[in-house]
């Protein structure tokens, strides 16, 4: 199998695109940490991990913060004998029509979590990536916001994940010489829990922008997360893949 005797770090992993991610790792041969802020979130795919017949791990913690995510690294290096693959997903969002509608707290909760904890994962996992390397994938969890703008989310969530393609860029440079890559995955509208609870219409109105007419779901973009992280992408490394069902294009 593709990722036999790999150990991946999957952040909010708990639910929609994380949850597919983790269960495509595990289908493919993986041991999976499952990371959210939910903390039944996690044991729920954990144990969904189990399952499949792999070794799984929750762990309750926030991306933004230093001290949890440190934590969070020791408890999966202590339960899985440490991390090849880590997957940068948990994110957060309010929708916002315009900048006036920002408070500055948001502003700093969606860079926080958006930017800041895609940082501070790398920073804490790299030490053990590294004692495991070559072949460390970093992948980082984008959006079409971040190549474009977004319909829905405001400047806080386009500038955040606009952020995050150059944070990956950095971390590919540095790291290349080393076996590691980074690349980043950017989803466009992705039948999530979000997305379901917009309005009917607004959805309706939004899906006939997508050249292929459909939302995408959490297994297409996992799908793609697979690739990246498998043997088959290892000479990609600084790479941006859009995966929107030709929104961007138009
Ligand atoms: N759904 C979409 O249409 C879409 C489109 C483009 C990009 N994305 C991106 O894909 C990623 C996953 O989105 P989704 O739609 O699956 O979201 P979701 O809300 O369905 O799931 C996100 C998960 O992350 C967890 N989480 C949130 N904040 C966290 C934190 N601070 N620390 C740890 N875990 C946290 C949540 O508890 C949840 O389990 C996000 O980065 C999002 O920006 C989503």
């Amino acid at each position: 199998m593709e990722l036999s005797g790999k150990v991946a770090l999957v952040t909010g992993g708990g639910a929609g695109i994380g949850r597919g991610i983790v269960l495509a790792f595990a289908e493919a041969g993986a041991d999976v940490a499952v990371l959210d802020l939910v903390s039944h979130f996690a044991a729920a795919v954990a144990d969904e991990v189990r399952g499949l017949g792999r070794r799984a791990v929750a762990v309750t913690a926030s991306v933004s913060d230093a001290a949890q995510v440190a934590e969070a690294v020791a408890a999966t290096v202590e339960a899985l004998g440490g991390i090849d693959i880590l997957v940068n997903n948990a994110g957060f969002a309010r929708a916002s029509a315009s900048v006036l509608d920002v408070p500055e707290s948001q502003w700093d909760t969606v860079l926080d979590v958006n930017l800041k904890g895609p940082f501070l994962l790398a920073k804490a996992v790299l030490p053990h990536m590294r004692k495991r390397r070559p072949g460390g994938r970093i992948i980082n969890i984008s959006s079409l916001a971040g190549r474009s703008t977004s319909v829905f989310m405001g400047p806080d969530y386009t500038a955040s994940k606009a952020g995050l393609l150059g944070l990956t860029r950095h971390l590919a440079r540095e790291l290349a010489s080393e076996g590691i890559t980074v690349n980043v995955v950017c989803p466009g509208s992705t039948e999530t829990e979000f997305m379901l609870n917009l309005p009917a219409n607004i959805r309706e109105e939004a899906v006939k922008a997508i050249p292929m007419g459909r939302y995408g779901t959490p297994k297409d973009i996992a799908d793609v997360v697979l690739f990246v992280a498998s043997e088959r992408s290892r000479y990609m490394t600084g790479a941006t893949l859009d995966v929107n069902g030709g929104r961007l294009m138009i």
